[in-house]
């Protein structure tokens, strides 16, 4: 008999709970989240799709279940300031406008602290982290009750308007998720308002926090910035922390050339593997470590190899992220 070739894995449907507002419903949904799962959750805004933003795992799923076709950066959610002090370096003007503004719909982009634990999937490889402290009472107990920080974009499939109602967040994810916590409509309806304190203050998304409230509370006018934050130019000598690898990159390599380090995926074997099952989960949530790994091993001047990755379901998020890896860089 001969051997077969790694099958892409079939995505798992699973039974997604409705879980009420109460405390029974909250506790159910922390005890989710703590086994990785993902959970979604009503806040001001929108209802958001939450996972455990420590756990490669769940917050490849989260990109697994909205089928998104890239890693763009994913904002962490916490209980209170002292808590998203622990994850990123908070000045004097973010200092001023949490105490102003959180809890409520204002999610604050700042440089992350990169011991804090946070997956390197969350912030897509960057030095900087969009936090926010939700007003609303459910989210607010779950985030107490899982006593940890929570990943979650808006709850919709890719492409699709954000859910303001636990209906329409079944509509678009049931079977893809482990439940959601029903807190009726959502009371703003609209995403949060982003700001970029990462530098001088930039507005990168409108939202439930008017432009002017910001810039009357700063004193100062509000750049508006490209909402892409994986575009922003790194500095030279940043690129390693961003996770673009130094090294040369080559994709589709079905084995080594001669001093290059491989990363197998499924039926390759290589000097690091994505997944050996070739389950493209387990491969997202790899990713970046691998990348930071390959790059070390491979020293000045070296040289990576990737083997191919379907293209299809979070396959083209990876091949996305390697794709840049792999381009010429000025
Ligand atoms: O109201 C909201 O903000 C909702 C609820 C669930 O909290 N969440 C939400 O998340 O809208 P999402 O993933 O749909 O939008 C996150 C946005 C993306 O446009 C992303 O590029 C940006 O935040 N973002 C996240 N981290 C960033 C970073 N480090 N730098 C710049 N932009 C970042
Ligand atoms: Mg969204």
């Amino acid at each position: 008999m001969t051997a077969t070739a790694a099958t892409p894995t079939l995505r798992q449907m699973e039974r997604t709970e409705t879980l009420p507002a109460s405390d029974a419903g909250i506790a159910r949904a922390a005890e989710l989240l703590r086994e990785g799962r993902l959970v979604a959750f009503p806040t001001e805004t929108v209802y958001g799709l939450g996972g455990d933003a420590r756990n490669d795992q769940a917050v490849a799923r989260i990109f697994d279940a909205k089928g998104r076709p890239r890693f763009n950066p994913l904002i962490v959610h916490l209980p209170d300031l002292a808590a998203a002090e622990g994850y990123a370096r908070f000045d004097d003007r973010a200092l001023e406008l949490a105490r102003r503004f959180w809890p409520g719909p204002l999610t604050l982009v700042l440089p992350l602290r990169a011991q804090a634990g946070l997956s390197p999937l969350v912030t897509a490889g960057l030095e900087t982290v969009a936090l926010r402290v939700p007003a609303h009472p459910l989210a607010r107990a779950l985030l107490a009750a899982f006593g940890g920080p929570v990943a979650a974009p808006s709850a919709n499939p890719s492409g699709r308007v954000s859910p303001t109602r636990a209906a329409h967040v079944l509509a678009g994810l049931a079977g893809r998720i482990a439940a959601v916590v029903d807190g009726g409509p959502c009371a703003v309806g609209v995403e949060s308002t982003i700001l970029s304190l990462d530098g001088p203050p930039r507005l990168l998304r409108p939202g439930g926090v008017p432009a002017e409230v910001l810039e009357a509370a700063l004193g100062v006018p509000l750049t508006h910035g490209p909402v892409e934050a994986g575009q922003r130019p790194s500095a030279p000598g940043q690129l390693a922390s961003h996770y673009a690898p130094a090294a040369a990159v080559r994709l589709n390599a079905r084995g080594a050339e001669t001093g290059e380090i491989l990363v197998g995926f499924g039926p390759v074997h290589g000097d690091f593997t994505l997944s050996a099952s070739g389950d493209p989960v387990e491969a997202a949530a790899n990713l970046f470590h691998i990348l930071r790994e390959a790059d070390r091993l491979a020293g000045p001047g070296g040289r990576i190899a990737f083997a191919p990755i379907p293209d299809e379901g979070l396959g083209r998020a990876i091949n996305d992220r390697l794709r840049r890896a792999a381009a010429p860089r000025g």
